[in-house]
């Protein structure tokens, strides 16, 4: 699905029920992150007009989802703290090369990846939650998701031609994959 090399099994959904609360927290962190790596990406790219507007209309979207997570938390009096994180996002970071044009590319590859397997969790919750408020919740997400996937991989061309896009994603999917499948101690979005 978008690309990704591995499918989530649906027991990742019972371990998510299992700890909702937790879960709901690490989904607020994953949206802040997700605003914070587009708003990251304008301040390293912001003479590019063409690559920042599009990353500004992914930063309103991300902090929307933020607040309407904060909302969701709110409403059923969880407390909204700091916690430890997955090691998913930090491992794909190390695979960011440090030199241009390179660097862009890698930044959005790993982005549009990390669109994509929220994508089809938030598929997979929305199919198969009990809560049928929190099902909806998720529903309600994945389109956007799969949006941001395909324009921070449209965003890559504008720094390199597509097929250097096409097999970097395919290296940094396989690598994806991988990480994920050593399950993680922590019940998270990407664990
Ligand atoms: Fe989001
Ligand atoms: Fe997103």
């Amino acid at each position: 699905m978008l690309g990704l090399k591995s499918r989530t099994d649906v027991a990742w959904v019972d371990r998510v029920e299992q700890h909702v609360d937790e879960v709901l927290v690490d989904h607020a962190h994953c949206e802040k992150k997700a605003a914070g790596t587009a708003l990251n990406m304008i301040f390293s790219y912001v003479e590019r007009v063409d690559v920042v507007e599009s990353l500004v209309e992914i930063v309103k979207e991300e902090l929307d989802h933020f607040r309407l997570i904060l909302g969701v938390i709110g409403r059923r009096g969880i407390a909204f703290r700091g916690q430890p994180q997955s090691a998913y996002g930090h491992r794909l970071g190390e695979h960011v090369r440090t030199t241009e044009p390179d660097k862009a590319l890698d930044r959005c590859v790993v982005a549009a990846l990390i669109e994509a397997r929220s994508c089809e969790r938030f598929i997979l919750l929305r199919d198969h939650l009990r809560d049928p408020d929190l099902a909806a919740l998720y529903g309600s997400l994945v389109e956007s998701e799969a949006r941001h996937h395909g324009l921070y991989l449209r965003l890559a061309q504008r720094f390199v031609p597509e097929s250097a896009v096409r097999r970097r994603f395919e290296e940094l999917a396989t690598l994806e994959a991988s990480i994920l499948a050593e399950p993680g101690p922590l019940p998270r979005l990407h664990a």
